[in-house]
C-alpha cells in the first residue's frame, strides 16, 4: 500500500492531443487481460460519438503508461451510468505500481470538482479480472447490469 501510494507522486494526467495518440495507441496490457477491457482504440471511438466521455492518459514522467476514461453524464436514465470510471487500462509493464489507484483518484477528483459524491464502474467477473483491485480501491458491489459487476464507491 505504502510504496503504490509513493509512487502515485510521479504520475500526472494529460489530455490526448496529436502528439501522445501514437503512444497512447501503442498501450498493451498484460497476456489475457484484454478480455477484461477495450482497447485504447475502440475507447477513444465511443469518446468522439460520446461528449460526455472524459478520456484521459497516465504519464510517469514522460512515458504514457496508463489509459482511463470517465463518463460524466448526470441525467443518464441509468443511475450506474452517471459518473464514473468506463475504461481503465495500465500498460503490462508499470502494473503493481500505483497508476490505477493513481487513476481511480483522478476521477474521484474530476467527479467532485463536478459536484458528485459518488462514482461507478462495470467489470466484466472473472479470473485475473480487475474485481480485487476495485475491491482493494474501496468500491462495494452494488448489482449487476449489462453481465457485468457494478461497483460504487462514495467519494
Ligand atoms: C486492474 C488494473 C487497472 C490495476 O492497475 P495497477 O496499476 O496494476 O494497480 P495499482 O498498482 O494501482 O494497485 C492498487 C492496489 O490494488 C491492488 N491490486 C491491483 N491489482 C490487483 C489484483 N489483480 N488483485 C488484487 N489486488 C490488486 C494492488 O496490490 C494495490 O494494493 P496496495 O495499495 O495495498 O498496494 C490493471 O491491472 C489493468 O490495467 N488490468 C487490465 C485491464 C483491466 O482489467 N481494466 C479494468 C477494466 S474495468
Amino acid at each position: 500500500m505504502l510504496a503504490s501510494i509513493a509512487n502515485m507522486a510521479s504520475y500526472r494526467l494529460a489530455e490526448l492531443t496529436p502528439d501522445n495518440i501514437g503512444e497512447a495507441l501503442r498501450l498493451e496490457v498484460g497476456p489475457g487481460q484484454d478480455t477484461f477491457v477495450a482497447s485504447v482504440a475502440d475507447s477513444l471511438a465511443h469518446a468522439y460519438v460520446s461528449p460526455s466521455a472524459w478520456p484521459r492518459l497516465v504519464y510517469d514522467g514522460d512515458a504514457v503508461v496508463g489509459f482511463v476514461m470517465a463518463n460524466f453524464e448526470p441525467y443518464h436514465e441509468i443511475e450506474e451510468l452517471q459518473c464514473g470510471i468506463w475504461r481503465l487500462l495500465v500498460a503490462a509493464h508499470a502494473q503493481g505500481r500505483g497508476v490505477g489507484r493513481f487513476a481511480v483518484e483522478a476521477v474521484a477528483t474530476e467527479a467532485r470538482r463536478r459536484g458528485q459524491s459518488r462514482i461507478t464502474v462495470l467489470w466484466v467477473p472473472g479470473e485475473g479480472g480487475p474485481q480485487d483491485f476495485y475491491e482493494r480501491m474501496g468500491f462495494t458491489i452494488t448489482g449487476k447490469l449489462f453481465g457485468q459487476v457494478v461497483g460504487a464507491k462514495q467519494i
